[in-house]
């Protein structure tokens, strides 16, 4: 591919994720549950303030592995942000069909969750691929963590998100396990607790917006 086509690519993936129309390579999951049936106003307004959450941790996953993607020059590596980047793009296309299923929206806010992960992307890939690996496996394992916690919370009812953030979590470890296999350094703690600080405002901001 040439340098032209790729930037043109990057563009599309960056407008779907800020715009939405996320293209999904696999079906969204739990086709076979009922979708809102059995839920109240009050849990599926919830359910819609979790998955909207979601749905901006996905923005900023694409954000972060176009990023990474631009900066990495080991083609081995490449190849595996590619792979993980795409199952975000399944995951942001999921979170987009549920959060219209319950009549609710995605973040108002997206252009800017998306900006500010490409530049703290872009900020931690010019570290060298040993910290930029680093960030993306413990960035996924707050996700993970998140996600876990989201399946505590989300009405017992609404098994159509359920099947989807159980399934974004199993995904989520995986994309971890490949960053850190592929010679990702731990962070060191104090960057860890930034980040979970700033994941803080991200998840209760996009809850209401
Ligand atoms: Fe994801
Ligand atoms: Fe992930």
């Amino acid at each position: 591919m040439s340098p032209i086509d790729r930037l043109i690519i990057e563009f599309d993936t960056a407008l779907r994720s800020v715009v939405g129309g996320a293209n999904a390579e696999r079906p969204t999951p739990g086709p076979e549950l009922s979708l809102n049936n059995s839920l109240d106003a009050a849990e599926r307004k919830h359910a819609a303030g979790l998955m909207r959450v979601n749905h901006v941790g996905e923005v900023c996953a694409q954000a972060l592995y176009q990023s990474q993607k631009l900066v990495a020059r080991d083609p081995q590596i490449q190849e595996m942000l590619n792979h993980s980047a795409q199952e975000e793009m399944d995951h942001l296309a999921w979170c987009e069909t549920r959060l219209q299923e319950l009549g609710s929206h995605t973040s108002y806010l997206n252009p800017l969750w998306y900006a500010g992960s490409f530049a703290i992307g872009l900020a931690a890939g010019l570290a060298g691929d040993k910290w930029s690996l680093g960030f993306v496996a413990e960035t996924e394992k707050q996700v993970e963590n998140h996600l876990e916690s989201h399946l505590k919370t989300l009405p017992k009812d609404d098994q159509r998100s359920r099947a989807i953030v159980d399934q974004m979590r199993m995904d989520e470890i995986e994309h971890g396990q490949a960053a850190k296999n592929a010679g990702g350094a731990t962070l060191p703690e104090s960057i860890q607790k930034m980040m979970q600080a700033m994941s803080k405002v991200m998840t209760s901001t996009a809850y209401k917006i």
